[in-house]
């Protein structure tokens, strides 16, 4: 299985700002291990520029998030087919801060997932509890409801394209991570869930951590047996981190 590393940027950066840490990636782009891939999600403004950037280089590029419908009268939405028109290829669904700053459900969640999928496009589909959901020892029930909520109504063949990305919201952005022990557990239930459509499915899927991965913690979660990498918001803005990241990803393989 490769070993992803996913950089969120969420709304950071500017047009100077992002081509300069989009070009330090690539000028590195040549040493990523072997079965290792990096993924860029920029904001939509950048998008373009970060796909002519990448092109020819073994870094891909995502979007952050994506409306479910092909076309239409939704001011101010961006769809699945405009951003693959662009080159982007894989788009992040269903982040902790998407559901809570803008409401987002399980079941729009899995719209969104399935407009990405119908243009081919990798859905990198985020889970995790609340604090007081892992406080009352609900986490496993939380995650699971937000699999099936969202995913319940892909075939085989759709759920191997998917990404999975375990993000405890307590964890994001607020320097606490989760133990080691804490990830494997639930990457492991996430991986149990997804073998009830069968081992192909289990075995093919990545599953990312997310929550204050950084250089100094990544390896221990990385080398998790069921940890097949990180999706990195506040380490992903800074070239250097970034970098390092990857590098401790190769270690994996
Ligand atoms: P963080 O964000 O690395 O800044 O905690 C992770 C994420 O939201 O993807």
């Amino acid at each position: 299985m490769r070993t992803i590393v996913a950089g969120n940027w969420k709304m950071n950066t500017d047009r100077a700002s992002a081509a300069a840490l989009i070009s330090a990636l690539v000028k590195s782009a040549g040493s990523i291990a072997d079965g290792v891939q990096v993924i860029i999600a920029p904001p939509f403004p950048f998008l373009s520029m970060a796909v002519e950037q990448c092109a020819g280089t073994r870094i891909m590029v995502a979007a952050q998030n994506c409306h479910q419908a092909e076309k239409g009268a939704y001011t101010g939405e961006v769809s699945a087919s405009m951003l693959k028109s662009i080159g982007v290829q894989a788009c992040i669904v269903g982040h902790s801060e998407r559901r809570q700053y803008f409401s987002e459900s399980d079941a729009l969640i899995g719209e969104k997932t399935a407009a990405l999928l119908a243009q081919g496009l990798i859905p990198i589909f985020c889970c995790g509890e609340k604090k007081e959901d892992r406080e009352s020892g609900r986490h496993y029930d939380v995650v699971t409801e937000q699999m099936k909520g969202a995913l319940g109504r892909f075939t085989n063949p759709e759920l191997e394209r998917i990404i999975l990305a375990y993000e405890p919201v307590w964890a994001i952005g607020t320097g606490l991570t989760a133990s080691k022990e804490q990830a494997q557990d639930m990457h492991a239930h996430m991986r149990s869930l997804l073998h009830m459509h069968g081992p192909s499915v289990a075995e093919r899927v990545p599953i990312l951590y997310g929550g204050s991965c950084n250089p100094s913690n990544a390896e221990s979660l990385f080398g998790q047996h069921d940890v097949n990498g990180g999706l990195i918001g506040g380490a992903s803005l800074l070239a250097e981190q970034f970098l390092e990241l990857v590098r401790i990803a190769g270690m994996k393989q």
